[in-house]
């Protein structure tokens, strides 16, 4: 033991890989990623199929219940999903000075978890009761984040709309204005886009909290606190940023440069993907949409450019978070509510997950290679 220099095939072949890389962690239904091809499925649906054509509502009912919804089912799952929007009076309560304290993401955490003190659902985990819960979960989300918003800019929040989706309500509220019904459908797709994918950070820290039978809002807190770091979920607001940063006439040296001084640039690299991501394909195109239609496509162009300078230096291709924070930009979404977006779509995911690892339930509990000095003789505190 403790002889890191190789060892036997067998000791090779035990040690760990670093960041789990490769490793089965759980066994899904739900999603499935062939990196190699480029390839993303729901339930065995792919998302080139989805995109576009499923509403973000069908895609969390195919998550969560394992279907996509006849219209009987989704008239009812969107009931269920319009009654479970409303919050309770702790939330309603705080609200106000969490905003004044907490950034979007820590937030979030904060609301998520005072949300479970006042689900109806709260002191149970059995099956009936979590399907109502990731529904309330998945209807609280994008009302949480709009009400954040309004909270700390001091607007009265547009009521929302019964003729909206969850999407195009979030643009009512968000940006105060009732959205062309063309970006709704592409904030749709976005929410459909980022719903679930197999065992991303947040949702296997989801899977470790839930798998102790803890309860779902726990496991969703956990999840949301996981999706915050600037490796997973908070990629998207730093791509922004960097755009903001970089001049548009030299955004081919300025990512050079960054490269060359070994910084990653964020919307860039992907663990399991070896090839461009289905997802940034879509992305792509309704960032070159939104920014014609705007009139102003600068952001678009620039991103176009450090594409090809990012691929052309370290053959790295873009992840979904990159041609998101454009998108996002284009709908009117402010910069720090880029990760919270993903949050409410992600949401869907988490909860089918929770749901999932409940129905075949196994502690996660898994071993670690101890690197540390062994043998070590005690002193007494005076002669340290
Ligand atoms: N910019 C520059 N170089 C990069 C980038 C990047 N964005 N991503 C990876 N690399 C380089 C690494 O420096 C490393 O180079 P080396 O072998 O010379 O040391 C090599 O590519 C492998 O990268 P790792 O970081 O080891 O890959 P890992 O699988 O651990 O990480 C991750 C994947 C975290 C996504 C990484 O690519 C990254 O940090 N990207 C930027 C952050 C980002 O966009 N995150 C969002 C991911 S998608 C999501 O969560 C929704």
């Amino acid at each position: 033991g403790g002889d890191l220099g190789g060892g036997t095939p067998q000791e090779v072949a035990d040690k760990p890989t670093k960041g789990l890389a490769d490793v089965v962690a759980a066994s899904t239904a739900l999603s499935d990623i062939d990196g190699k091809a480029g390839r993303l499925f729901y339930r065995g649906y792919d998302i080139h199929d989805l995109a576009g054509r499923t509403t973000f509502e069908e895609t969390a009912h195919l998550l969560q219940r394992g279907s996509l919804p006849s219209r009987a089912q989704l008239a009812d799952y969107g009931a269920e999903l319009v009654r479970g929007r409303a919050l309770g009076t702790l939330v309603e309560r705080d609200i106000p000075e969490i905003a004044e304290r907490q950034t979007p993401m820590e937030a979030l955490r904060t609301l998520v978890s005072l949300a479970g003190a006042e689900d109806p659902d709260k002191d149970s985990n059995a099956p009936e009761a979590n399907l109502r819960k990731a529904a309330r979960l998945t209807a609280q989300q994008p009302i949480l984040v709009a009400r954040y918003h309004a909270a700390r800019t001091g607007a009265t929040l547009p009521e929302t709309d019964p003729e909206l989706s969850i999407a195009g309500n979030f643009l009512l509220q968000i940006t105060g204005r009732r959205p062309e019904r063309r970006a709704a459908e592409i904030f749709d797709t976005c929410l459909v886009l980022h719903a679930d994918h197999t065992m991303n950070a947040s949702t296997f820290a989801a899977r470790v909290c839930a798998a102790t039978l803890s309860d779902m809002h726990s496991a969703v807190v956990a999840a949301i606190g996981t999706l915050k770091g600037p490796l997973h979920g908070g990629a998207n607001e730093q791509v922004m940023r960097t755009l903001e940063a970089l001049d548009p006439r030299g955004v081919a040296q300025a990512v050079r440069d960054r490269l060359a001084a070994g910084e990653k640039i964020m919307g860039f690299g992907h663990r399991v993907y070896k090839t461009e991501d289905p997802r940034a394909t879509h992305l792509r195109r309704m960032s070159e949409e939104l920014a014609e239609a705007s009139g102003d496509d600068t952001y678009y162009r620039m991103s176009r450019e450090m594409e090809e300078v990012v691929f052309a230096e370290k053959r790295l291709y873009p992840n979904v978070d990159f041609y998101a924070a454009t998108v996002y930009h284009y709908l009117g979404i402010p910069t720090d509510l880029f990760t919270p977006v993903f949050s409410v779509s992600r949401m869907s995911g988490w909860t089918a997950h929770v749901i999932e690892q409940h129905a075949d339930n196994r502690l996660i509990r898994p071993d670690s290679e101890y690197i540390g000095e062994r043998d070590r003789k005690w002193v007494p505190i005076d002669e340290r």
